[in-house]
C-alpha cells in the first residue's frame, strides 16, 4: 500500500486528479472505475481544470462506476447517474455510450448484476479504480462483514450509511435502503485502485483500512491486498495513523530517488 498524505482537502484531491490524468495519459483508451459521493468530488474539479486546460482528453476511455441507488431512475436528482453527468460527464469530452452504471429498472437484479459483471470483463476489465471510503470502512456499498470475494450484487445499506447520506434527500422524500454495489472481489481484480479518504470523520475508518487486521468487518482493509492500491489522505483522515510520520518519510524518499 502507498499511502500519500496532504496537508489539505484541496492538496489531496489536486494529487489524485494528477494520478489520474497521468495514468489516462499513459493509456489513452483506460477503462476507469469510478466512485461517486463527497470524497470524490473535488478530485472530479481538479479534473475537470485539467481537461479544460488541455492537459488531458476522455475521449477514448470507459468507465464504471461503483454502485447505485435501487430503485432511482436516471433523471433522479440524487441517482449516481445524474451525479456522474453534473460533476464529470457532462463537462468533459468523454463518449456517454461508454459510461456504465449498475442500474436495474425491472426485478431482474441477478441479471443485470451479472450483466455488469460480464460488460467489464469484455472491456478486458478496470485499469484504475477509483474509490472513497465510508466511516464504516465500506468500498461502493459493501457494508461491513460484505465477503471478501463479493461480486457485484443488490446489497441492503446500513443505518449507518443511510444516516450519513440522508443529507441529499429532501425530507418528504424516500430515501432507497438497497444499492447494486460492485463486489470486493470486483474491486479487487482491478489493476490499480486509488482511494480517496478526506476529513477527520473518516480517520478511524482510515486507521483501521491501513493498520487494522484484515477483516471484512472493516471491508476496506482487504486493500492491503492489492499490489497496486495508492491511498491519498487529508491529514485530518490521516490522523489516528499510528505510522502517520513514516508515510510522510517514506513519499519523500520516494521522490528524493525516484523509486
Ligand atoms: C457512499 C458511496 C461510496 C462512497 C462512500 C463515501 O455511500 N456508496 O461510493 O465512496 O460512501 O461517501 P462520501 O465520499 O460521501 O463520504
Amino acid at each position: 500500500m502507498r499511502v500519500v498524505i496532504l496537508p489539505s482537502e484541496n492538496d489531496a484531491s489536486n494529487f489524485a486528479a494528477e494520478f489520474i490524468s497521468d495514468f489516462i495519459n499513459n493509456k489513452k483508451n483506460s477503462v476507469l472505475g469510478l466512485a461517486s459521493g463527497s470524497s470524490v468530488l473535488l478530485t472530479y474539479k481538479a479534473l475537470i481544470k485539467k481537461y479544460e486546460l488541455g492537459q488531458f482528453s476522455l475521449k477514448k476511455i470507459t468507465t464504471f462506476n461503483l454502485d447505485e441507488y435501487l430503485g432511482l431512475k436516471p433523471g433522479h436528482n440524487q441517482s449516481y447517474r445524474h451525479y456522474m453527468n453534473q460533476k464529470l460527464f457532462n463537462h468533459i469530452d468523454i463518449d456517454q455510450k461508454n459510461t456504465f452504471i449498475p442500474e436495474c429498472f425491472d426485478s431482474n437484479y441477478e441479471l443485470a448484476c451479472s450483466n455488469y459483471e460480464s460488460e467489464i470483463n469484455n472491456h478486458g476489465g478496470i485499469d484504475l479504480q477509483l474509490l472513497g471510503i465510508g466511516s464504516n470502512g465500506h468500498i461502493g456499498f459493501n457494508e461491513p462483514t460484505s465477503s471478501f470475494k463479493s461480486r457485484t450484487r443488490v446489497k441492503t445499506l446500513t443505518q449507518n450509511t443511510i444516516a450519513k447520506n440522508a443529507r441529499f434527500f429532501d425530507e418528504a422524500e424516500p430515501q432507497p435502503s438497497l444499492a447494486i454495489t460492485m463486489g470486493i472481489g470486483t474491486i479487487m481484480e482491478a489493476r490499480n485502485i486509488l482511494l480517496i479518504g478526506l476529513g477527520r470523520h473518516k480517520s478511524k475508518a482510515v486507521a483501521e483500512m491501513i493498520e487494522g487486521p484484515l477483516s471484512s468487518f472493516c471491508p476496506s482493509s482487504i486493500l492491503q491486498n492489492h499490489e497496486n492500491a495508492t491511498i491519498i489522505l487529508d491529514q485530518h483522515a490521516a490522523s489516528d495513523l499510528k505510522l502517520n510520520d513514516y508515510y510522510i518519510h517514506a513519499e519523500k524518499m520516494k521522490s528524493k530517488y525516484n523509486c
